[in-house]
């Protein structure tokens, strides 16, 4: 019987993958290309796991995760405090594109390094029960006899190290890191006490604020039906403008959500979400719902989104609630087309301009929908001539409630 083990070179994933072999489980590696490292990296870890006698192979799984990415944004699938909740996109992915190879592969399991009492625990669960029923899940870190082998993370580590196996840079015996093309997600010892600041924990691919460059970036995102289909000459492939998206936000310091939250078995944890593309790119998407939505249709839509943010981190996103609040902002978004131009620029994303097209009729209520504002008389205000305790409007114009 052969077991396929969701390999991603995490400490917990390659000790699972340690014990199997211990304990003399036929398993196979396999190994997701998420977009969570370079695929150099990933080659290196299944050819050094092929050297230990493993069998083990690499999939490109980028496509798959920038079209749930794409979800996300359309959605507005955000966790707990407004963080992108990447990992819960990952799973998603895992199982639903892994479990038809494990089964062509003559898999009867599948094994995951999750440890017990965690979402991602819950999601294996929940995804594997849903779409790969016939497959058993086998999990090492709630299995007595692999704690026994392996009592903590410190004697994965020990065990990894004597392997030589290339260990993902965010991992470690006190630090863990889940990564894909849309974002990346720390924990760690330390920061689990809440008089931790955040700063002692590096990000994956962005830079502080402090340290981002002194200029700002002009950044342009574009939307067809709902949808972003270029940022920045990107062209329209999901996998090329989210990573445009995210060399951006990374630069220039766009990135960082702290959360301390209730997992789905109502555990405390704190969280630090790095997810650079996804930061840039909501700030245009939410201008595009401002500017194509009425606000009946912008509150059914945040409803919808709260939703699905939660189905997201709870693994429901296949089931019926999920599907129909996704055909509502689909009737609702379905046809929202235009651009937004970002300035990008330590840590802050700022609108510069807003084109929008296939909502005609919401667009023409701009400028007649009763304030009275006269024609600019003179030129744009300067730079710093507005402070917000200014109640007079600098160009002049004149403001009647109600028109
Ligand atoms: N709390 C987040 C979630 O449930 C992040 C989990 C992070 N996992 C990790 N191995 N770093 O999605």
């Amino acid at each position: 019987v052969r077991a396929g083990l969701f390999q991603s070179g995490g400490l917990s994933a390659l000790a699972a993958g340690i014990w199997l072999r211990e304990t003399g489980v036929p398993a196979r590696h396999y190994i997701a290309d998420l977009g969570q490292a370079d695929r150099a990296k990933l080659d290196a870890l299944a050819a050094r796991l092929r050297e230990l006698g493993d069998e083990a192979v690499v999939v490109d799984l980028r496509p798959p995760m920038a079209a749930v990415a794409s979800d996300l944004l359309r959605y507005g699938a955000r966790h707990d405090g407004g963080y992108w909740n990447t990992t819960g996109a990952a799973r998603f992915v895992l199982v639903s594109e892994l479990t038809p190879v494990m089964r062509a592969d003559g898999c009867r399991a599948f094994v995951h390094g999750c440890v017990g009492g965690g979402n991602d625990q819950r999601r294996f669960a929940h995804y594997g029960a849903q779409l790969a029923p016939e497959l058993a899940i086998v999990e090492p870190w709630t299995h007595p006899q692999a704690l026994e082998r392996f009592p903590d993370r410190h004697a994965m580590l020990a065990a990894v190290t004597e392997h030589g196996l290339p260990l993902d840079p965010g991992s470690g015996a006190d630090r863990s890191t889940d990564a894909c093309l849309a974002g990346a997600s720390h924990e760690s010892a330390e920061l689990e006490a809440l008089t931790t600041p955040v700063t002692r924990l590096g990000p994956r691919w962005s830079t502080w604020p402090g340290q981002a460059p002194a200029d700002p970036e002009t950044v342009t995102v574009t939307f067809l039906d709902g949808r972003v289909t270029d940022v920045d000459g990107s062209g329209p492939d999901p996998v090329a403008w989210m990573a445009r998206a995210n060399t951006v936000g990374a630069r220039h310091g766009v990135w960082l959500r702290d959360v301390v939250e209730r997992r789905i078995i109502g555990t405390v944890c704190r969280g630090v979400y790095e997810a650079p593309g996804l930061e840039v790119l909501g700030p245009a998407w939410t201008r595009m719902l401002q500017a194509g939505l009425d606000a009946a249709g912008r509150e059914l839509y945040d409803r919808m989104a709260a939703v699905l943010g939660a189905a997201m981190y709870e693994a429901r996103w296949l089931e019926p609630a999920a599907r129909a609040a996704r055909a509502a902002i689909d009737r609702l978004v379905g046809d929202i087309s235009g651009s937004v131009t970002l300035s990008v620029h330590r840590g802050v994303v700022r609108i510069e301009r807003t084109d929008i097209t296939g909502r005609v009729e919401q667009q023409t209520r701009f400028g007649s929908g009763g304030n009275r504002w006269s024609e600019p008389t003179t030129a744009a205000p300067a730079a710093g001539a507005f402070s917000p305790g200014d109640t007079a409007d600098p160009a002049g114009a004149t403001f009647s409630p109600g028109g």
